[in-house]
């Protein structure tokens, strides 16, 4: 039963209070709700239905008498309310029972601490509601519980009165001073103890911050504290926006479903996103850490004070509030460099993650057109794709003043309202009426409606005599599922042209006059565009799409020479690295055609022409160039990458490309690694800053190479020099990496250090995570990863309820190994299939994530595709499915 985003209407009844008492009790928790409710005057009189599911009912009272009312399916009908638009008390008892509540929606218990996670539709499963985000209410929740177990009581808003209860019990009342739609309620009940922090605003206020941490998490969460300082300080400065609160509350889980969520004044984070510690995390740990506490926190303003009329416009959030973490992770980087390097980041998980939804079955517009479970749509198109949607609003209203003047107009129109897309859009271009976005808003919109990645084809030629040089854009964006055709996009295309020499050129357009910009924005908007530059003095590279201005496939027939002039020149850091990404990504096609060619051979030479490799040994040994920045230019597309640039995928072949491409790179940059590794050995303590953080990259994907190097050579140097700086690292990033690079390299000392690392951290969840993650993700030889991972599901400290160890097991196999899950006889598919249904039996959230690492089955080469089509219809027809993998499995297998 689907739900379709033109069918919406408002809703035909307000609940403007709402008065919530909790007795919790694992088993049995006992759920008074008692609401002001009034007729929505605009809509026709009808029976009021509330949502609800798995729900108890005991008691349903009106205006204090009791009343008729009926269930039907998942709702409670009552029709003899009374009549007219006075508001009237709708009393409802229900009971749920948090414990066997395994799919970690609505209420439940994780070690022994209650917790809730509403978004979406979480909140029907506490209590009967209007569970829809247009329906905002003012929350007083009282809870009661047992003090010696759950000493700590939190809930929304501001804590009002506490006290002691008979039996040991004790209570505590939250009021949240701000209305919300109910998916942003949350309550946490347990043993916790918080890091705490009084700040004052730059209105002068006072606000008190706390991080709750189970008792021995208290030493990991300074990051997550500092972070937060950051972003409130962040919003204020950037868009004016300051905390409406007393208190801002983050609260750590082991058991989550997502990576967290903003609940009013209230967090809930997975603890991946808030425990950090230099002995125990990674410096992308730390890098997530402030990125995620920073979306969270500016979801107060862009999610909560201004939320979404439908889940329909879950982008008006989310890709706003992604964009908003994006780009304040950009500023906390600093140098202009590094800023580069986030954006590169940021634009390879676009394209490795975004670009294959956008191509497959699930694919959809930014603002979807219909859903069955709303669930499913948490997608990386609604997020980043959306956050760039947000980017090019802002390009085309002329960068920052002009975004900055579009998010006040938003705040002045829309605070405290559940609005649209469109009403963001309309804020942002009538808040720049002289803009491009103002005058294509219009088509501008299609990049909410329209799914699919455009394609932009450039072809440039130069007049020498002239001095001209004339570039056409085309566009066209293929099909996707329901939508055959699609009407141009509107593109800002930001670009420069490089002279042979390097040089930037002026950029001056036929009948302009000489501004001497060398770099500029052009905005496609037609299916096809000629623009013509004059005052071309030598022959241009062009280096087009700069930064990444719009998520499209550029396609431009470069020449190596050309791509070879960007790499070593570009301006632009993005496109820098971009053309050293295309040079590599031609390589690794040409090979797996090659080895096509050569009927299923898979064991393919690499063979890097020896310019590239030179202009890639320059890149490493530049002396004036980010370590950060050298280590994406020398690290190879993704297999996913290349595969999407297939009509027909063979991963072993792509597997083996990649992998004989970077043992190519491995042995002969091997001078250049090494003094990479010397030079970027730093001592002190550890920070986790960008400049450091990359030092630290560099210096471990040239420990990783000297590793391989040394496999095919057979020195047993490096190998020794692994092992040894993962028994004294300093910190988590070295150790991991340099256990990564024995295990990349298949070295026999992995063993023991695997075993080593397990005996140390045995007792710290996140890191046993990465533990067996790294097994799930390791080379496979011979078939022997499948085997590991199914003994590895034997491992006491293995469970698959736990979300964050189902996935650094069975997700980490599924979708971050091709090599080894895409088997010729079709193993990996059947466990993918087995370990769907296992999931979906008590959480189909979860299941549901695992279930989209077949997506892309369509255009597996035979015999990946019948054995994983096979596996899908097993999953298909399993007797009992849950309406989330069913949606996934009814697209992936749909014509
Ligand atoms: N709003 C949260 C965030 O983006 C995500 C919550 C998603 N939850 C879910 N069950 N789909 O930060
Ligand atoms: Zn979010």
């Amino acid at each position: 039963s689907a739900v379709y985003r033109l069918q919406y209407a408002p809703p035909a009844f307000w609940i403007d209070a709402v008065e919530l008492t909790f007795d919790l009790d694992p088993a049995k928790t006992r759920v008074l709700n008692k609401m002001r409710v009034r007729r929505n005057p605009e809509v026709a009189a009808q029976a009021l239905r509330l949502d609800g599911e798995e729900l108890q009912l005991a008691r349903v009272q009106v205006n204090g008498a009791g009343t008729s009312f009926k269930i039907e399916e998942d709702q409670l009908v009552l029709e003899n309310l009374p009549e007219g638009s006075e508001p009237f008390d709708l009393e409802i008892f229900t009971t749920c029972a948090p414990e066997k509540n395994t799919q970690l929606s609505g209420l439940y218990v994780s070690n022994a601490t209650f917790f809730t996670q509403c978004e979406a539709q979480g909140f029907r499963r506490i209590t009967y509601f209007l569970d829809r985000p247009d329906v905002m209410a003012s929350f007083s929740v009282l809870l009661r519980a047992d003090k010696a177990r759950y000493p700590v009581l939190l809930s929304n808003g501001n804590l009002v009165e506490s006290g002691e209860l008979a039996d040991g019990r004790h209570f505590a009342r939250w009021v949240d001073p701000h209305k919300k739609p109910c998916y942003l309620f949350a309550l946490v009940a347990g043993k916790l103890v918080a890091r705490e922090q009084q700040i004052t605003s730059r209105a002068g206020k006072e606000h008190l911050l706390q991080v709750w941490v189970r008792p021995g998490d208290l030493g990991k969460t300074e990051h997550a504290m500092n972070s937060l300082m950051a972003a409130i300080a962040w919003d204020e400065t950037r868009f004016g926006l300051s905390l409406d609160l007393e208190r801002f509350m983050i609260v750590a889980t082991s058991d989550f479903n997502m990576g967290a969520m903003e609940n009013k004044g209230l967090n809930v984070f997975n603890t991946k996103y808030v425990l950090a510690s230099p002995a125990t995390a990674t410096d992308q740990d730390f890098a997530n850490i402030e990125g995620v506490v920073g979306h969270e926190y500016f979801h107060n303003w862009t999610g909560n004070r201004v939320t979404c009329r439908d889940w329909f416009q879950l982008s008006l959030k989310e890709g706003l509030t992604v964009f908003r973490d994006q780009e304040f992770s950009q500023d906390m980087a600093g140098s202009a460099s590094a800023r580069a390097t986030r954006r590169i980041e940021d634009v390879r998980v676009l394209r490795s993650a975004q670009f294959p939804e956008d191509a497959g079955p699930m694919a959809h517009p930014v603002r979807p057109d219909s859903y069955v479970e709303i669930n499913n749509f948490y997608t990386v198109t609604v997020y980043e794709k959306g956050a760039e949607v947000v980017r090019m609003q802002r390009t085309l209203v002329g960068g920052h003043e002009g975004f900055a003047r579009g998010m006040k107009l938003y705040f002045e129109r829309h605070d405290g309202h559940a609005v649209t897309c469109d009403d963001f859009a309309q804020a942002m271009a009538d808040a720049n009426p002289a803009s491009p976005l103002a005058q294509h808003l219009e088509a501008f919109k299609r990049w909410y409606s329209q799914a699919g990645t455009p394609r932009v084809k450039a072809a440039g030629h130069y007049d020498a005599d002239a001095r001209t040089y004339t570039l056409t854009l085309m566009q066209s964006c293929p099909p996707t599922p329901g939508q055959p055709d699609k009407l141009p996009f509107v593109i800002p295309l930001t670009l420069g042209l490089v002279g042979e020499d390097g040089a930037a050129l002026p950029l001056q357009l036929a009948g302009e006059a000489a501004a001497g910009e060398t770099q500029r924005t052009l905005v496609l908007h037609e299916a096809s565009q000629t623009f013509t530059f004059e005052g071309v003095a030598q022959r241009p590279v062009p280096s087009l799409l700069r930064s990444f201005s719009a998520p499209v496939i550029l396609e431009c027939d470069y020449s190596d020479a050309e791509l070879l002039t960007l790499l070593a020149h570009d301006a632009d850091p993005f496109n820098r690295w971009e053309a050293g990404q295309r040079l590599l990504l031609r390589v690794a096609l040409s090979s797996i055609a090659d080895s096509a060619e050569q009927a299923g051979a898979t064991a393919i030479n690499g063979h890097i022409p020896e310019d590239i490799v030179d202009a890639l040994r320059a890149v490493l040994a530049d002396p004036q160039l980010d370590p950060a920045f050298k280590e994406l230019v020398l690290t190879l597309p993704s297999e996913v990458y290349i595969a999407e640039q297939l009509d027909e995928v063979d991963p072993q072949q792509v597997h083996a490309a990649r992998e004989a491409l970077r043992l190519q790179l491995a042995t002969a940059l091997q001078a250049q690694w090494r003094s990479a590794w010397e030079q970027h050995q730093d001592s002190g303590a550890y920070r986790p800053d960008a400049a450091s953080s990359g030092r630290r990259a560099l210096a471990g994907l040239a420990l990783s190479m000297l590793c391989l190097a040394a496999r095919s050579s057979g020195d047993t140097v490096w190998p020794g020099k692994a092992y040894q700086r993962f028994k004294i690292a300093a910190n988590m990033t070295e150790r991991l990496n340099a256990l990564g690079a024995l295990i990349v390299s298949d070295h026999e000392l992995a063993r023991p250090a695997l075993e080593r690392f397990h005996e140390r951290f045995r007792d710290d969840a996140l890191v046993l995570d990465k533990w067996f993650a790294l097994q799930a993700a390791r080379p496979d030889r011979g078939g022997n990863v499948l085997p590991a991972v199914q003994a590895l599901m034997q491992h006491p400290d293995f469970n698959l309820k736990n979300p964050n160890r189902a996935r650094s097991l069975v997700f980490s196999y599924c979708s971050a190994n091709p090599g080894a899950f895409h088997r010729r006889d079709g193993a990996g598919y059947a466990f993918w299939a087995e370990q769907v249904l296992a999931l979906d039996a008590f959480n189909p959230q979860v299941a549901a994530r695992l279930a989209r690492a077949l997506d892309r089955w369509k255009r597996l080469a035979e015999p990946y595709r019948e054995a994983a089509r096979a596996a899908i219809e097993r999953v298909a027809a399993a007797p009992k499915l849950s309406n989330d993998v069913r949606e996934l499995v009814t697209h992936a297998l749909a014509d």
